[in-house]
């Protein structure tokens, strides 16, 4: 630093010294010029009227008087400002007549005057008289054509010189006051935004890295705090990835294999080899709106997305989604592509556009209006339009398309294409590149053949999705419904040994990956408190405006699947048969409006709330009341604290393919305490044997699973989220994918391994 102020301040006395005696230089030019010709002007002046009189008194017959009358004359002239004193000199340069001050010095006529007499002209020069500066205005004597001889008026110019002087000098002291401010300024600016700001930084740095202060701690570091926040995300990766090897070291000492992100990342390099992770969602993980001049990044509420992207941090693969936040087309580069997560960018996001009507049909219409309900057996009756399904076959093409360019120069590719909006796309890829090695993961249920046999298009749903080279169900039962449609609808052999379809010579694997959340066991001791956790639920409950001692929580998006309306009900009942807890037990119900253009789920959210007001016209009193319905898109962050505070969670779903916000609910009790109530009828129900299983239809069942869970004994709650814990410790999210992938990567394709080079020629991209 001190080397950077010595040399600011070099720099800066040159640079203003240089500039500042550059003005001066001319200032003190203007100055002299301004000078000379006003003298030049009075000396003109003088010498006009003296000639005149020289020409008048000037007798050539009587010289003598003639000599007397001038010397009296140019006497008369001698005293004014500057002048020296006035000579008058012969046709032959001899004196004729002078004022004292120049009789020693002027004696001979000099060369101006003579050149004056001898051109018959006016000369003038500035010329030294031994050493003072002078300026001699010659004047021919004339009497009519005949040059009688010369005047020469000098002046005495070192005032000018004098004057030039001073110039300089103020220059020098401007200079000098105009350095020692700037200086003085630019030292204090240079303390104040940079000298400052670095030894804080430098502080906080170290803070930072001997783990004092948390990433979220960034001091106020004036111009540098683009640079602090970056450093903050390298020191979050940083303490990550030490936590990381941690974690492995200690796995590696227990001879665990637990699956990490870190795992998985080197897992999926070893199977990818040269090759890239492509992945295919309708569902963006980032949107990014705007509002105004505001642009915001929204993680969209959706299971898929919380499951997904770790696995995409971990190995940087493309995810290909739908861009439909209002700014998405900002924000993507010429190839419609982007890095993301936005702040610590991990991999790839290429975004595809629809049209409204394409949105409409595809998404709106086939997927949820006809899928979705056929899927999930919750008696909301599945709607077939021809149309939808054109714009779903369309939409498939255009996804279609996007892979093949993404994929174009990646040989042996490997695609895991997400749920039941792409059911076509399998096969539309393995035509194109048969080399590749595509999965599909249906997310939801697949329902029993006589249910699906009501879709009109069941063949070519079955036909696109056995293009594939494995299918993931969450469970066993999901992959026996399928391959009992399989059996009914197409033409193939169905193999109940290996679970596999063998179908006009490809083979497709049909196998359950439960999925799961990243489980995070390196918590801050802290959260690990009873304590703390009344303390968060007290201050929460005061946020809401409400006052109770024991707290629920639900979250999911508002869809009828979930069974938001039995639970209240199940609520409601639960209040009636204990009376004891009213006016102590309040539910917290986080619900995220989802495919609201849908009127199904636009009247739902009305009858949500309709029903939450209902129940708490009932029975709130004072502070409290026993529902609070929070309908909005809720950060995980935001979520968090009301999972670690809740006495219970509640999933009610009437059909749910797995369910996640169970598993996220358990993977943040790091106190081990808490009670998860769970529908039987969602995929979680297979694995979390340790929660109070309910049939979210019997309402009584599951009012009284509230008592129970709101009376367990401490004991017993923390043995049963222990033992949940564990399992999804152990089958979380970098498991499945590893699972999935590997299962994928170790299949013997039925294509040749040149098929790439030949399909890399034929394939057009639309
Ligand atoms: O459950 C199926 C699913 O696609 C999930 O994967 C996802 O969490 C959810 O639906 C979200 O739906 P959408 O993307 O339509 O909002």
């Amino acid at each position: 630093m001190r080397l950077l102020s010595l040399r600011l301040i070099i720099s800066l006395i040159v640079g203003i010294t240089l500039v500042s005696s550059g003005f001066s230089y001319y200032e003190v030019l203007g100055e002299k010029r301004t000078l000379r010709s006003d003298l030049e002007r009075r000396a003109a002046l003088l010498g006009e009227s003296l000639a005149g009189n020289v020409e008048r008194s000037w007798n050539a017959g009587d010289k003598e008087r003639s000599d007397r009358d001038l010397q009296r004359l140019v006497q008369r002239f001698g005293n004014r400002e500057h002048l020296m004193g006035v000579v008058i000199y012969d046709q032959q340069g001899a004196l004729v007549a002078t004022t004292p001050e120049l009789a020693k010095t002027l004696t001979v006529s000099p060369l101006v005057v003579t050149q004056a007499i001898a051109q018959n002209h006016e000369q003038s020069a500035f010329l030294k008289l031994g050493k003072v500066p002078v300026h001699i205005l010659a004047l021919p004597i004339r009497r009519k054509d005949e040059v009688l001889g010369g005047l020469a008026v000098v002046y005495d110019v070192s005032y000018i010189r004098a004057q030039s002087l001073l110039v300089w000098r103020q220059s020098f002291f401007r200079v000098v006051v105009q350095v020692f401010f700037i200086v003085l300024i630019t030292l204090l600016i240079v303390r104040w935004s940079i000298t400052g700001p670095i030894a804080r930084a430098a502080l906080w740095m170290r803070a930072l890295r001997t783990g004092k202060i948390s990433f979220q701690e960034v001091p106020d570091l004036a111009m540098f705090r683009p640079l602090a926040r970056e450093v903050a995300t390298m020191a979050e990766s940083l303490s990550h990835a030490r936590s990381a090897a941690e974690t492995e070291a200690r796995l590696r000492d227990a001879a665990e294999s637990l699956w990490t992100a870190d795992r998985l990342s080197v897992q999926l390099r070893t199977r990818l080899g040269d090759s890239h992770l492509f992945v295919v969602s309708n569902r963006e993980p980032y949107m990014h709106w705007r509002d105004g001049k505001t642009l915001d990044v929204v993680v969209p509420p959706s299971g898929l997305v919380t499951a997904l992207e770790p696995v995409l941090n971990a190995c940087d693969g493309t995810w290909i989604a739908h861009g439909n936040g209002n700014a998405d087309a900002e924000t993507v580069d010429a190839y419609d592509r982007l890095r993301v997560p936005p702040d610590d960018p991990r991999y790839s996001l290429r975004r595809v556009w629809l049209t409204k009507e394409e949105e409409q049909g595809y998404y709106y219409g086939f997927a949820n209006e006809g899928l979705w309900p056929l899927c999930h057996i919750a008696h909301t009756r599945p709607l077939f339009r021809a149309s939808d399904w054109q714009h779903y076959q369309d939409v498939n093409r255009k996804f279609m398309a996007a892979v093949l360019e993404e994929i174009k120069n990646v040989a042996k590719p490997v695609v895991l294409v997400q749920d039941y909006h792409f059911a076509l796309l399998p096969r539309l890829i393995k035509e194109k590149r048969p080399d590749a090695r595509v999965a599909i993961f249906w997310h939801i249920p697949w329902p029993n053949p006589e249910a699906f046999g009501i879709c009109p298009w069941q063949r070519q749903l079955v036909d696109g999705l056995l293009g594939a080279d494995l299918i993931g169900f969450h469970i066993q039962s999901h992959c026996n419904n399928f391959l009992q449609t399989v059996d009914r609808v197409v033409e193939s052999r169905v193999d109940w040994e290996h679970f596999s379809v063998q179908r006009q010579d490809h083979r497709t694997l049909v196998r359950p990956f439960p999925i799961s959340v990243a489980f995070h066991d390196d918590q801050p001791a802290e959260n690990n408190n009873h304590g703390l956790h009344y303390l968060e639920r007290t201050a929460l409950m005061r946020s809401l405006g409400v006052e109770a001692t024991f707290m629920g929580i639900g979250v999911d998006r508002i869809d009828y699947t979930k069974g938001i309306l039995e639970r209240f009900l199940a609520i409601e009942r639960f209040l009636e048969k204990y009376p004891s807890y009213q006016g102590k037990f309040t539910f917290v119900q986080i619900g995220a409006p989802s495919r609201t253009h849908i009127k199904r789920y636009h009247d739902l959210v009305a009858e949500v709330e309709a029903e939450a007001d209902r129940i708490n016209w009932r029975f709130q009193g004072g502070k409290w009341k026993p529902i609070v319905l929070l309908v909005r898109n809720h950060s995980h962050r935001e979520i968090e604290p009301y999972y670690r505070a809740a006495d219970l969670c509640l999933v009610t779903s009437l059909h749910d393919g797995m369910n996640l916000v169970a598993k996220e609910f358990l993977a943040s009790r790091v106190d081990e305490s808490g009670v998860l109530i769970l529908s039987q009828f969602t995929g979680a129900a297979r694995e979390l044997r340790d929660a109070l299983l309910v049939n979210p239809y019997d309402i009584d069942q599951t009012a009284e699973a509230i008592r129970a869970a709101l009376e367990m004994e401490p004991e017993d709650k923390q043995l049963r989220v222990r033992r949940m814990r564990k399992e999804i410790k152990e089958h979380n999210i970098y498991r499945w994918a590893g699972k999935l992938i590997t299962e994928l990567c170790e299949l013997r394709l039925d294509a040749p391994e040149e098929v790439h080079e030949k399909s890399r020629a034929s394939v057009s991209v639309a």
